[in-house]
């Protein structure tokens, strides 16, 4: 499997918080990841630096074998200009925990816009995809629905085909069940298993549903304090963790684990 993300010794500070801590990460092109971990480990900021919302100090980034944060000119590695962020981001798409669709856009309008607006693709050519992708988020009988007529589980998975609709080889999910009633979490989570099985998107979840990631994903990296501590199979990570601190950390969700 070629990778299709490498993060290569990758610092990243918040004035004089270290955040990350040489981190080192090889994602190969199609894999299913979850990202697991106490809450201020890093997993966010390492989504948004993939998403280019954040800056490192020091390593190396690479998405499809470029340079994320730097760009070769007369071949040295030099800070990457906005005209590359923006040809970068183009192969990534995220879905946050709060799904902030447009409420004065029905449902099919929130996915066909950004198409017309970024990709440039006629009004036709958005609407069949976003057709396309209500069916795919099992909301075929909402297209014609506004946000607030919506619940919040179906807003999170029009946020999702939103996404989708930009054709990005990589996906990336931050806690996106966390803000929503237990009755709604299940309906999202099916969503995405179902990208996971039906396509060849790269996903990275952040998620503190273990059912789910030990189902969904293919390796399970668990995070603290800016480094991964531990990782693996679902199978392995779940059952018999090494590290005394995933241990720790499992503990609460996994009845059984001493
Ligand atoms: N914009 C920011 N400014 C300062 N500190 C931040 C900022 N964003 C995150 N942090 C800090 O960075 C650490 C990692 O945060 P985060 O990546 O959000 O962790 P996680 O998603 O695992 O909960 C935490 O200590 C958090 O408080
Ligand atoms: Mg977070």
């Amino acid at each position: 499997m070629k990778n299709i993300i490498e993060f290569k010794d990758v610092s990243k500070y918040f004035g004089s918080l270290k955040v990350l801590d040489g981190l080192n990460l090889e994602v190969g092109a199609g894999e299913k990841l979850a990202l697991i971990g106490p809450s201020g480990s890093g997993k966010t900021t390492i989504l948004r630096i993939l998403m280019t919302l954040e800056t490192i100090e020091s390593g190396l980034i690479t998405v499809e074998g470029k340079p994320l944060w730097h760009e070769k000119v007369n071949e040295t590695l030099v800070p990457a200009s906005e005209a590359h962020l923006q040809k970068m981001r183009q192969i990534i798409g995220m879905v946050f925990q709060q799904f902030n669709l447009f409420p004065h856009l029905t449902a099919l309008s929130n996915i066909e816009q950004p198409q017309i607006l970024v990709r440039k693709v006629t009004k036709e050519e958005a609407r069949e995809k976003a057709a396309n992708l209500m069916d795919l988020v099992g909301l075929e009988d909402k297209k014609d629905h506004y946000p607030h007529q919506l619940s919040g589980g179906q807003q999170q998975r029009v946020a999702i085909a939103r996404a989708l609709a930009m054709d990005p080889k990589i996906m990336l999910f931050d806690e996106v069940t966390s803000a929503l009633d237990p009755e709604l979490v299940d309906e999202v989570l099916s969503v995405l298993k179902k990208i996971a099985t039906t396509t060849d998107t790269t996903m990275l979840t952040v998620t503190h549903e273990m059912n789910f990631a030990r189902e969904f994903a293919d390796r399970i990296l668990f995070f603290d304090k800016g480094q991964i501590v531990e990782q693996g199979l679902p199978e392995g990570i779940f059952t018999n963790p090494k590290e005394p601190r995933t241990r720790g950390f499992l503990k609460k969700y996994i009845t059984g684990l001493t």
